[in-house]
């Protein structure tokens, strides 16, 4: 969703906040701006535009700039107009302001405080702007914002510039991620690491409830009442300066040839040599004195919850529930005293999670959050977090991180129960496996030209951990191709759905469970006597005339194997037809707000 840069130091502030905000790009967005500090005409300019960073760069006619702050904006509240974009400004046009989050009580600040001010736009960002206005009237310019900042209820990350001086940027946060990095020249900020890789060896992740100066030569950090806080600097991980799209022509195909590699960086993370898993005691010992375990997640991690939930059954032979998080946190179900909750978010950022875990820390049940990104704040905020080491996941359709999500609980579930499994060499075929069967790539592409062809609808259908799959195989598919896609427990298609197959209707059938995949031959050709197009993917011991095989796995870990066809399927349907694969319409990476 948004995303904010901003950089002070030498003339290139400019650049730095532009390549900053394409590096964001990823995350969604319908609008962009820029505040400069001109330096050639000394003063402040803002540029902004609906549309892509493109747009935006040919309105820029700044030559050099020595501070800059930036947005990428994804519409909430108010539509996607030039007025609202990002950089907003305060009556006076003393303060310069661009913000991720939500203000929750921004109508009570605007008739407590701004009653007089006319706004330009709908935002809750220009009230914040207009409140710092109004408090340095008769404080000092720290002073001013910190006040400001104490009056706002809900969620920011911002960066502020003033009129009145040009070598200093502040940035706040509270419930918004915001990293602050120092750069080769100068010091750069940014709502996601991405934005800052390029320029930064070290950085920060500023924690709720803290404010910073940031100078040309580096910052000071305090808490809202003006104390100062000591931070220790972080260096930037290799892996996030190294996402780029190498040879591949979208990130999507990137990531989804990554996962053989991911699945044993994950298994060099978490067993040691002998075999033996190696997570943290404390997390296994939380597991293992739980006695009923909830998933939390959305989406393909919801996916991935619903994968895993039999593996922990199975594995450590305690119940699992998995629950939609936009549900739960409004629906809760009655729970067990002596639940644990795992909550499962590649981004670790998505609104949803984040209300249901403000509300189970209230009521003191255990939290894991399982994520790709550990200075999100879920897993901050959460007791405990383990990381799914897939790398940054820049495609807005996951992939990587499904899998990775996938292995993680595998070998944590292993871990915390007692079963003789050979999860580590299970895992380790997989992933040569998938190597093996992405080398046929070409041969999906082939069928998604004689399947999907002017087709405006599909199927997927399966059933126990297939079933899962085809979730999230037609999420997939209808994410980036549009075209609209159920999946269904294949044993469902009778009492309903089977009345829309007709003539051509394509379907496709994942089979990799022997104790089921009888069953689904049978829906398979109740779809196919009444004109329905079927191609099979299956595991090569229980569906050896599968038009798609694939290696024997474990049945429980067949998602990981099964899910890659289905990923490629999409991927090939989208390409057919020429949509933005890395950025499908309407969708956001990082999903912020509830
Ligand atoms: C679909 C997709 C989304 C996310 C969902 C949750 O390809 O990526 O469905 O899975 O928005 O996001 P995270 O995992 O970041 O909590």
């Amino acid at each position: 969703m948004c995303g904010i840069v901003g950089y002070l130091g030498n003339g290139n502030a400019k650049e730095i906040v532009l390549d900053g905000l394409e590096r964001l790009e990823y995350r969604g967005y319908d609008s962009a701006g820029v505040g400069l500090f001109d330096s050639e005409r000394k003063t402040y300019r803002i540029f902004k535009e609906k549309g892509r960073i493109d747009d935006l760069k040919r309105v820029i006619n700044t030559e050099s700039a020595a501070a800059g702050i930036g947005h990428t904006r994804w519409a909430t509240h108010g539509k996607v107009t030039k007025e609202n974009a990002h950089p907003h400004t305060s009556r006076n046009g003393r303060f310069i302001v661009v913000h991720n989050g939500v203000v929750d009580n921004f109508r009570a600040l605007r008739s407590e405080y701004l009653d007089a001010f006319r706004l330009e736009s709908e935002t809750d960002t220009e009230i914040i702007a207009n409140l710092f206005e109004v408090f340095a009237a008769a404080l000092p310019v720290q002073d001013a914002i910190r006040e400001g900042l104490k009056r706002l209820e809900g969620s920011y990350a911002l960066l502020i510039m003033d009129r009145e001086d040009s070598g200093t940027v502040y940035a706040a946060k509270h419930k918004s991620p915001l990293l602050i990095g120092s750069a080769h020249s100068g010091v750069v900020a940014g709502s996601d690491l991405m934005a800052l890789a390029d320029h930064a060896d070290a950085y920060l992740a500023l924690e709720d409830g803290t404010f910073a100066e940031l100078r040309p030569d580096g910052f000071s950090l305090y808490d809202l009442n003006g104390g100062a806080l000591d931070y220790t600097l972080r260096e930037m991980d290799a892996e996030v300066v190294e996402s780029d799209k190498g040879a591949y022509p979208h990130y999507m195909l990137k990531e989804i040839h990554e996962q053989p590699i991911i699945l044993r960086r994950i298994l060099d993370a978490y067993t040691d040599e002998e075999e033996r898993p190696d997570f943290p005691n404390s997390v296994l010992e939380t597991i293992r004195k739980s006695g009923r375990i909830h998933i939390l997640a959305a989406g393909t991690s919801m996916h991935a919850g619903l994968v895993a939930k039999p593996l922990f059954e199975t594995l450590t032979e305690k119940p699992a529930e998995v629950h939609v998080a936009s549900e739960f946190a409004h629906h809760t179900p009655l729970i067990d005293s002596d639940s644990l909750f795992i909550l499962i978010s590649q981004s670790g950022e998505t609104a949803d999670l984040r209300a249901c875990l403000n509300r189970l820390k209230d009521e003191g049940y255990p939290t894991l959050t399982v994520t790709n990104v550990r200075t999100s704040t879920l897993a901050r905020e959460a007791d405990a977090f383990v990381e799914i080491h897939a790398g940054p996941e820049i495609a807005v359709a996951s992939t990587k991180a499904y899998s990775a999500q996938i292995a993680v609980l595998s070998l944590l579930a292993h871990a915390a129960g007692a079963s003789g499994m050979p999860m580590k060499r299970e895992i380790s075929n997989i992933a040569q496996s998938i190597e093996k069967f992405l080398e046929q790539a070409d041969a999906v592409h082939d069928h998604v030209k004689s399947m999907l062809e002017g087709k405006s609808h599909a199927f997927y259908i399966g059933r126990g951990v297939d079933h899962a799959v085809a979730l999230e195989a037609s999420l997939k598919l209808k994410e980036i191709s549009y075209i609209h896609t159920e999946g269904l427990a294949a044993g469902e298609l009778k009492h309903g759905t089977l009345a829309l197959i007709e003539e051509g209707t394509p379907v496709f059938a994942l089979i990799s469970q022997p104790s089921t995949a009888l069953h689904t031959q049978s829906s398979i050709s109740e779809i196919e006597s009444r004109g329905g197009r079927v191609l099979t993917i299956g595991t090569e011991d229980v569906a050896e005339e599968a038009h798609i095989a694939l290696r024997k796995t474990h049945p429980l870990l067949a998602p990981l194997v099964l899910v890659v066809p289905a990923q490629l399927i999409a991927y090939y349907a989208a390409l057919e037809l020429g949509n933005d694969i890395d950025k499908p319409r309407n969708l956001a990476k990082s999903v912020t707000v509830e």
